[in-house]
């Protein structure tokens, strides 16, 4: 009977009570009740993302809102700046193929952050660029990527929007959507926001609403002037995955409970004794200069894949830690840390590490990496 422990950059773990709430007999959608339960949610949700404009929520994965930004904001033929520094940078390209936007792609080396000069001077040759897309946290490399700079170059432009994939950024660290001119933010459920998957959602800022009156793309599903409408009677277009947005209700609660500024320091502390406990037992961080609190990327040892540290703690310790994506597979392991995990989280991770190193014949010292990570994590309040 082995006791599971989910460290994996989404889904994350579920705090106890939002599954009770989301545990309760299902109520209808269009209904007083619901209503209620939605009206808090969006309020909610501009708490979350800083911002006075609505939050679109849609039932589908992250990528589904993605998908969103793009169709309800660009036409047939229009340019797009994509920032290309792992897989879901990727995704972005690969959304605008789709629907026929062409990309000027800025490739950034998998554990590396954009400058934010690269994007000053991909705006300035390609003046009639739309959007510029990015991650706010890069998940399959553990980078964070400088929104807050590419917020002020973007915002300065009437002609192009700024649409930020944080999908593992908002509730992890602090992203001010309004302040810094972020035009759309896509969010999923099943990371900070401590749900299963199966939400996703979207700001919408008024230069970007200027965009989708213009835009000439096909949207059904992801329509966001139809989902607006909705949102400002308290309802949503569709069914929506009701139990999620009732755990959601819960979820934003406690987020708010706890404040914003308090659940980016526990994330912070948690991130960075991963990151120390890494050095302390000779592995290398595979994004060392521009870390997300999200999620921590970390190199194999030399000659070990990374696929044998990730099933070894699985399998013998019941400790899930992801592995990496694309040409990464088998290079590196990656921890999350981020929503309903604390101290004990990092070290139940860092010391199931630790062992299954050992037992894969790498020299390690154990506790080496464990002592170093609780003396970061015994400095909180
Ligand atoms: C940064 C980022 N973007 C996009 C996605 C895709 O989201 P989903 O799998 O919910 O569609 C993920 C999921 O891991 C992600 O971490």
């Amino acid at each position: 009977m082995l006791k599971s422990y989910l460290l994996t950059p989404g889904p994350t773990p579920i705090n106890p009570s939002t599954l009770l709430a989301m545990a309760r007999p299902i109520i209808h959608h269009r209904t007083s009740e619901y209503r209620a339960i939605f009206q808090e949610v969006r309020e909610g949700l501009k708490y979350l993302f800083k911002t006075n404009n609505e939050v679109l929520l849609f039932t589908s994965s992250g990528t589904g809102a993605m998908e969103g930004a793009v169709t309800n904001t660009l036409s047939p033929g229009d340019k797009a700046i994509v920032v290309r520094g792992g897989k879901f940078g990727e995704r972005w390209q690969e959304i605008c193929a789709a629907y026929g936007v062409k990309t000027i792609c800025i490739d950034v080396e998998w554990g590396k952050a954009v400058e934010p000069e690269e994007i000053a001077k991909a705006l300035e040759a390609n003046p009639d660029a739309k959007a510029v897309l990015i991650q706010a946290s890069e998940t399959s490399t553990g980078v964070k990527h400088p929104v807050e700079r590419i917020g002020e170059i973007v915002k300065a432009l009437p002609g192009t929007i700024l649409i930020v994939d944080a999908i593992t950024g908002l509730g992890v660290f602090d992203i001010r959507t309004d302040e810094w001119g972020l035009d759309i933010v896509v969010a999923g459920s099943q990371k900070a926001l401590m749900l299963p998957p199966g939400l996703s959602f979207a700001s919408v800022s008024s230069k970007a609403w200027g965009f989708v009156e213009g835009s000439k793309l096909p949207k059904f599903y992801f329509d966001f002037k139809k989902e607006l409408a909705s949102a400002q009677k308290n309802e949503n277009a569709f069914t929506p995955a009701v139990s999620l947005v009732v755990g959601l209700r819960d979820v934003l609660r406690r987020m708010k409970e706890e404040g914003l500024d308090r659940i980016f320091e526990r994330n912070a502390r948690m991130a960075m004794a991963t990151r120390e406990a890494m050095k302390a037992l000779g592995l290398e961080l595979l994004a060392p200069e521009s870390p997300s609190e999200a999620v921590t990327a970390v190199k194999a040892p030399q000659g070990v894949d990374a696929g044998k540290i990730t099933n070894h703690m699985w399998e013998k310790y019941g400790v899930r830690v992801a592995g990496g994506q694309g040409h990464l597979k088998g290079k590196i392991f990656r921890i999350a840390h981020m929503g309903f995990m604390d101290t004990f989280d990092i070290i139940i991770g860092i010391a199931s590490l630790e062992m299954t190193l050992r037992e894969l014949g790498v020299k390690v010292e154990l506790g080496k990496g464990v002592r170093v990570a609780q003396e970061i994590l015994s400095h909180g309040s």
